[in-house]
């Protein structure tokens, strides 16, 4: 017992106290960086700490600047290379940093693999459609063997920006508006990519981006201000860094925004306190592209220097392709602004990493050239993408037109998308369309016996005259009509806010020629964000949301109409009446005068405030009904637990899955509460005529909250609401006391 307490109190002053010690990796490569750090001039630890472009990138090619960059490695000036080109390029660089340097340091070779590498899977907006994290964790295991056998060890991704307003372009790279489900989906995909153990050379080290705060900028407009109360952080954008740490992330990336007026690349209150302190997040924390320089651009900082010191003050270790580092840091060291302990600090964490991935024991790792081609894009890595795009695909609306009937014998693919292979959406790292399946080439595989005809018609942006004679000989001549349109891939992702979010172009004439000549029409939909498409929900028969489904978007489509697969996703992102609704989400709060008949409630007078379609919202081929919701008890405790069940039956003809959804709402606090918090989901399968009783656990831990009165989380007694249903919108009620003695 003696012996037991004092190894105790050892680990705690040897690893526990010093906050400079990774918790799960506690200690293990101490010896070897302190070593390390002790040889490195400061000209090599800044070195480390700054991550520059590569071959791969537009901006250095093959000239000059790829010389400039091999000499710039070779004496130890370059930590990490971002895109660095093709296999070859890695093991290049890779032999100049450990064979040619003084001290043999091995590079990280970034790259942003955020939905696949070479095998490209759904954007992951569509993936947290699914509410199937093994399914993503799968995804993004493929993606990391990929990328790691083309020589990358260090992601940028994750993006785990929460965001409630689709005319943000980046809501394609995140998992929609929702912060429980959110974490979920950042815990699968850091499992994925990271494995249970860097060293194996299959993993990558995952960045949990963009810290914090990014997917609320004002307008929708990138980069823009951000403005929002602890609350708001607490609640909604901090929880899925939490669950990125708890996941032991190697890394997190800053945001461009401001959060409290201050640019958080240099937030020492978000950085420093919040993220090492009291999050105790001891991996690399990285900048954006570039946004240390734009320190001064914000009015934060007068120079380079100050934007530098700001930088390392707020503990941001590597500097993304700008040289600010490289020229400032010695200077301030020199003159006394920065401690070079701030510099030793930074460099111990990423040689920590570098150790972790093995890189020091075989710099090379995976990335045996000629390797790569047996691995990426295999049978194995397609079907996987091709299951991912099956489940992540959203039905919107049927009124019995699918899955297509025997009877059909002509279909029409008309609109840009319909022979597209163009469907993998941006921030498809080395996805080729070439290997993409288009709509037409999976219809034909998936339908022999039918005639498919397709149009390819327009441009999304050019107002020459439509075809609209063939467009309506096509429509007349066939059995149903399948209407491919949406958002071309480069309305999406980074630098691709919208602010009309209407099927762009002459789209949606295409669809009223069409839908004059009277034929049944489903509206296949590719795009990267929630639009406002209430006029299809009025005049189409069925709406089948497919995003930017990746590689096989075509063969997962087809099987999809085809009904060998029944559709099970839910979205993730409200879909807006208007964009004059956003920011439109389920967990918002209550007014003081909730909308009603009378004039001066809380509504617009032009439409009505529900959405288009609620968050969770997603139809089957097969239908679904609740029972009311049962509890063991209507009183609970802290240390206590309810559990809620409802009976669910397939009352359709088709073998399908449920996402059934479990809300709460906490009736009186010390702050108010949102109208409801998804807390809980379960995936079910059921075949017709099956029903199965579904339970949800219900606990103190659910109910707590983060308030800024207290300045902490919060448990209080009092009337909850728990919910459950198909969707946001369509729940069953019961409520239950909380007591805390
Ligand atoms: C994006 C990051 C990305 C980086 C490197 C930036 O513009 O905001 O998310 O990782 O570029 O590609």
């Amino acid at each position: 017992m003696r012996l037991a307490f004092w190894i105790v109190i050892l680990c705690w002053i040897l690893f526990g106290c010093n906050p400079e010690v990774n918790r799960k990796s506690v200690g293990s490569y101490n010896h070897q960086i302190d070593s390390l750090i002790q040889e490195m001039t400061l000209y090599e630890k800044v070195g480390q700490m700054y991550q520059c472009l590569g071959r791969g990138h537009a901006r250095v090619g093959d000239g000059q600047k790829a010389r400039d960059l091999i000499e710039l490695v070779k004496a130890g000036g370059v930590g990490s290379i971002l895109v660095p080109g093709e296999v070859d390029d890695v093991e290049e660089m890779q032999r100049f940093a450990v064979e040619e340097t003084r001290l043999g340091v091995p590079l990280f070779f970034n790259y942003d693999v955020i939905h696949g590498f070479k095998t490209i899977f759904p954007i992951p907006l569509a993936m947290s459609c699914s509410w199937d994290t093994a399914m993503v964790r799968q995804s993004h295991a493929v993606a990391a063997l990929e990328a790691a056998s083309a020589g990358i060890s260090y992601n940028h991704g994750p993006m785990l920006d929460v965001s409630r307003d689709p005319r943000w372009g980046r809501v394609m790279e995140g998992n929609g508006e929702d912060p429980y489900l959110s974490s979920l989906m950042t815990r699968a995909a850091i499992q994925g990519f990271q494995g249970n153990n860097l060293k194996d050379p299959a993993t990558i080290i995952a960045c949990a981006k963009h810290f914090i705060g990014y997917g609320a900028v004002e307008g929708g407009r990138d980069y823009n201000t951000v403005d929002f109360g602890n609350e708001t952080l607490y609640n909604i954008h901090l929880p899925p860094f939490i669950a990125a740490i708890e996941e032991n992330v190697g890394s997190v990336m800053t945001s461009f925004n401001v959060v409290e007026s201050v640019p958080t690349v240099a937030h020492q209150k978000l950085l420093k306190n919040l993220l090492r302190n009291d999050l105790a997040f001891d991996g690399i924390v990285i900048s954006d592209f570039g946004s240390v320089g734009e320190l001064i651009k914000h009015g934060y900082a007068m120079d380079n220097s100050q934007a530098t010191s700001q930088a390392i003050s707020a503990t941001v270790d590597i500097e993304m392709q700008s040289r600010n580092y490289h020229q400032h840091i010695k200077q301030l060291v020199e003159k006394g602004v920065i401690d070079e302990v701030l510099i030793d600090s930074a460099v111990r964490r990423i040689l920590q990493k570098k150790f972790e991935l093995g890189l020091f024991d075989n710099p090379y790792r995976f990335s045996t050239p000629g390797k790569i081609q047996n691995i990426t894009l295999s049978h194995s890595h397609r079907k996987k993408a091709k299951e991912s795009a099956m489940r992540s695909m959203v039905l919107l609306k049927n009124n019995g037109l699918l899955p297509i009937k025997e009877e059909v014998k002509k279909i029409a693919v008309i609109g840009p998308f319909a022979n597209s292979k163009d469907i993998l959406g941006r921030w498809s790292a080395k996805g080729d369309t070439i290997y993409a399946v288009s709509l037409v080439d999976g219809l034909k595989d998936q339908f022999p016996g039918c005639e498919i005809n397709f149009l390819d018609v327009g441009d999304f942006w050019d107002d020459k005259q439509l075809p609209e004679n063939r467009i309506k000989r096509l429509a007349n001549s066939a059995d149903l009509v399948l209407l491919a349109l949406g958002e071309p891939k480069e309305m999406s992702a980074e630098a691709a806010s919208r602010a009309n979010l209407t099927i762009p172009g002459n789209q949606d004439r295409i669809a009223e020629i069409v839908q004059q000549a009277g034929k049944p029409i489903a509206l296949v939909l590719f795009n990267g964000r929630p639009l406002t498409i209430g006029w299809y929900q009025d005049h189409v028969d069925a709406i089948l949301e497919v995003w930017y489904p990746g590689t096989e978007g075509g063969n997962a489509i087809a099987q999809v109409l085809a009904g060998e697969y029944n559709p099970s996703g839910k979205l993730t992102m409200t879909f807006p009446r208007a964009v004059g609704q956003i920011p439109i989400y389920y967990n918002h709060y209550n007014t003081g005068r909730p909308a009603s008949s009378s004039s001066y409630s809380s509504k617009y007078i032009d439409i009505t405030n529900g959405p288009l379609y609620p968050f969770g919202f997603g139809l089957s081929y097969s239908s679904f009904e609740y029972s009311d919701i049962s509890l063991t008890k209507n009183e609970l405790n802290s240390s206590d637990e309810i559990t809620a069940t409802v009976n669910v039956m397939n009352t359709g003809d088709y073998v399908g899955e449920e996402v059934v959804q479990l809300y709460i709402r906490d009736h009186v606090g010390e702050i108010v509460r949102p109208v409801k918090e998804l807390k809980g989901f379960r995936k079910v399968s059921l075949n017709p005529s099956e029903s199965k009783e579904i339970s949800f656990k219900i606990n103190s831990e659910m109910l707590k909250y983060w308030s800024p009165v207290s300045k902490d989380y919060v448990l209080e007694s009092g009337t909850f609401s728990v919910m459950i249903g198909p969707n946001s919108s369509q729940l069953a009620n019961q409520t239950f006391e909380l007591t805390l003695k």
